[in-house]
């Protein structure tokens, strides 16, 4: 079961992810973005997108941040939150969705733009029927 979150949390789970956001590594679409990840734990790893001149080795933010935190042991998580500039609170791409539902789908979204603006989404409202083994 997720925990509910209280508004505090969120604000803070949302400033991590402005934060991670100056992090970005984006020259090629200057479009930066950061993540927030707040794991069962209570422990907040962020992520950045880190893109490449390949493009295709780039990394997203969530997906930063998901590695991240399989790597220092914890893949358990409460909530994400997603900051980007855009003139609605951006959303997660696809294979971010993907990529977050490996670790459990009872996940709280935040999505967030710079201007401080937010929504909130369960993952599964982002992601219906994605895929599984079974
Ligand atoms: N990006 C993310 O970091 N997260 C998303 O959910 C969508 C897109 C990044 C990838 C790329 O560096 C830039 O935004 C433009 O697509």
């Amino acid at each position: 079961m997720t925990a509910a979150l209280d508004a505090a949390a969120k604000a803070d789970l949302v400033a991590a992810a402005r934060a991670a956001r100056e992090r970005a590594h984006a020259p090629y679409s200057r479009f930066k973005v950061g993540a927030a990840l707040l794991c069962a734990d209570g422990t907040v790893v962020r992520g950045c997108n880190v893109e490449n001149a390949s493009y295709g080795a780039t990394v997203c933010a969530e997906r930063a941040a998901v590695i991240a935190a399989v790597a220092d042991g914890r893949r358990a998580f409460a909530a994400i939150a997603v900051v980007a500039d855009t003139p609605t609170p951006v959303t997660p791409c696809g294979i971010c969705r993907q990529a977050l539902a490996e670790f459990g789908t009872d996940l709280t979204v935040i999505c967030a733009n710079t201007a401080g603006e937010t929504a909130e989404f369960g993952l599964l409202e982002l992601l219906p029927h994605g895929f599984a083994r079974g």
